[in-house]
């Protein structure tokens, strides 16, 4: 997900651009600029690679004397990972920066050519740059609102005029906020960048126009001046910082104990603000990646254990699927950043088909938040690492406890009190787990050679597979796969060789049974075989890990952290960027 910030006020912008640029580096970039202005002199200064080569470049740069700018860090869309197409983009007497997607860019880029305009970039943002100053005659937001009757798709723009001394700011579908300062403000598209700098904010809507000076800010709406809130930054939007980390996926992972603990306490003591499903006959889960699997344990303790009609479904293709709501039924939509494009389409579909919409959400300021019908709020503190982990455990945490509520509300729960009792003891069994980081690490060190991996499991368990084989994939680009047990003999099972790491998940005594001879087959094959489970009394085959044995419902919360540990350590010792993983960006903002 790109990242915007932008100062006016009484000071030289480089060092505050660049100091907010660093606060959304882990959303993942891969090139980054900036521009100032002094009057009717811009100067734009970009580079590929990272924030610290741009800030090398500045220093190496006669910068202008100014107290106006904009910045940028680009996650490739259109066009290559380069200088020519990072931002920010110049045209005219326009200069702008852009989160987002224009859909309609080739069509107006043949209009524009045709006029004789001349692009240097492979980029929508510098076409949609030539379409602000094709419209712009001296009035800014004139331009900005004939402007944006073109632009089709989503954006975030903070644009600069050669000739106005000032900053100005619209969005559609992108987040984009205004950060009020003492004779300086700023623009932001996520209130990190600016949590250091100001308490105070506005939230833009859809089309709304800043224009933004040291000391004012007017917001238009179709060309009418409009009052706009001023809200305050949540109190949890802590400074971001590692601490005594090496990396934030780790001190993320270190966090969970303590921000799960305050989440059971706050809904022990709150009850009432969790969301009652039992109303619904059908719930949709829909999410992408590992929000999805969190959704997918959701959906098997909604069936099991609240008797809840459920499907989880992935995003990309809920948004465009024919769906069916000729039941009661309410879509849960699960998101750590709340901005994941495909989710907010989800769930708009949902709105415009009148059924119930639940956010399962951790950024409080997001689209999702603000816009599904009703919101329960994770609460994990602001998320760093691009690939997610105390986010995705207390998304599972929170669905344990919305079928636990519903069970019990159902009176299909006969151990609801002693669950309730054992909860209390859930943060101090996790710490327990990840206290056990060095066994874990020495099974990474164990793995850290090998290609391929393959998670199997069954129910629950294969659920907890696809998280484990999506954090070890993501950060240490090992090649992996999760399979539901039984379907190793159905082809899979041909790509078990000698040495090749099988992790086993097998916390259901149920089908234990069942899954352990899925063990044994692949060991006959030569396979590592790495047994998780609940149970000290399953066979040690090469190796087996053993996490403290709690009810159904909460289980996975002890299970899945051994898989988030494995990715960090397999990471770490392969020297790898474990924060920002190649190619991927913390909340994935367009389709
Ligand atoms: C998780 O490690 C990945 N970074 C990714 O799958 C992520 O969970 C997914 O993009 C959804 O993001 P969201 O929760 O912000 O919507």
């Amino acid at each position: 997900m790109c990242g915007i910030v932008g100062y006016v006020g009484e000071e030289n912008p480089k060092d505050f651009l660049l100091e907010s640029l660093k606060k959304l580096e882990y959303r993942g970039y891969d090139s980054s600029g900036i521009a100032l202005q002094n009057n009717d002199n811009i100067q734009i200064i970009k580079c590929s690679g990272k924030i610290q080569d741009l800030e090398d470049k500045i220093g190496k740069s006669n910068l202008i004397h100014s107290h106006l700018g904009i910045a940028h860090t680009r996650w490739a869309t259109h066009g290559e990972a380069n200088e020519r197409n990072a931002h920010p983009h110049r045209v005219g007497k326009v200069t702008i920066v852009h989160n987002g997607i224009i859909e309609n860019a080739n069509e107006l880029k043949n209009r524009l050519v045709n006029e004789g305009i001349v692009f240097c970039s492979e980029t929508d943002t510098e076409i949609a740059c030539a379409v602000f100053n094709y419209y712009y005659r001296g009035n800014p937001i004139e331009a900005i609102e004939n402007a944006i009757q073109e632009l089709k798709g989503s954006y975030a723009f903070g644009i600069l005029f050669e000739d106005q001394d000032a900053l100005y700011a619209v969005r559609k579908d992108s987040p984009l906020i205004v950060g009020l300062g003492e004779n300086e403000n700023y623009i932001a598209s996520d209130i990190l960048a600016i949590a250091d700098s100001t308490k105070k904010y506005m939230l833009l809507e859809d089309d709304e126009i800043a224009e933004i000076t040291k000391d004012r800010v007017t917001v238009y709406y179709n060309r009418e001046v409009i009052n706009k809130e001023v809200l305050d930054v949540p109190e949890n939007v802590e400074s971001a910082n590692k601490g005594t980390y090496r990396h934030f996926m780790l001190k993320e992972i270190m966090e969970e104990p303590f921000v799960l603990r305050r989440m059971i306490n706050h809904y022990l003591y709150h009850s009432e603000e969790l969301f009652d499903i039992t109303p619904y006959e059908e719930i949709h889960i829909v999410a992408c990646g590992s929000a999805l699997y969190a959704g997918m344990i959701g959906k098997s303790l909604f069936e099991e254990k609240a008797h809840i009609r459920c499907v989880a479904d992935v995003a990309s293709e809920y948004r465009y699927k024919t769906t069916l709501y000729d039941r009661k039924t309410l879509v849960i939509l699960v998101s750590q950043s709340g901005e994941t494009a495909d989710t907010i389409a989800a769930m708009r579909k949902a709105i415009e088909n009148n059924v119930d919409t639940l956010a399962i959400v951790n950024v409080k300021t997001s689209t999702i938040a603000r816009e599904a019908k009703y919101h329960l709020f994770i609460e994990a503190g602001p998320e760093i690492a691009v690939a997610t982990t105390k986010a995705y455990l207390l998304q599972t945490a929170m669905f344990s406890l919305l079928a636990l509520n519903a069970a019990h509300k159902k009176g299909l729960e006969e151990n609801y009190d002693l669950i309730m009792k054992n909860l209390q003891n859930l943060p101090s069994l996790l710490k327990k787990v990840l206290d056990d980081k060095d066994y874990i690490q020495k099974m990474a060190i164990d793995i850290k050679d090998a290609r391929d991996a393959f998670f199997i499991g069954r129910g629950v368990d294969y659920s907890m597979c696809l998280e484990g084989s999506l954090k070890l994939k993501e950060v240490s680009y090992t090649h992996c796969d999760a399979y539901q047990a039984g379907e190793l003999k159905h082809g899979t099972i041909s790509l078990i060789e000698d040495g090749v790491p099988v992790f086993v998940i097998i916390t259901d005594d149920k089908i234990k049974d069942k899954t352990e001879s899925n063990a044994i087959e692949v060991e006959a094959r030569k396979a590592k075989v790495f047994t998780i489970t609940n149970d000290e009394s399953i066979k040690t085959h090469y190796d087996k890990y053993v996490v403290p044995k709690i009810d159904d419902y909460f289980q996975p919360i002890l299970v899945v952290p051994v898989f988030q540990l494995l990715g960090y350590y397999v990471a770490l010792a392969r020297g790898l960027d474990i924060d920002q993983p190649r190619n991927l960006a913390k909340s994935v903002t367009v389709e």
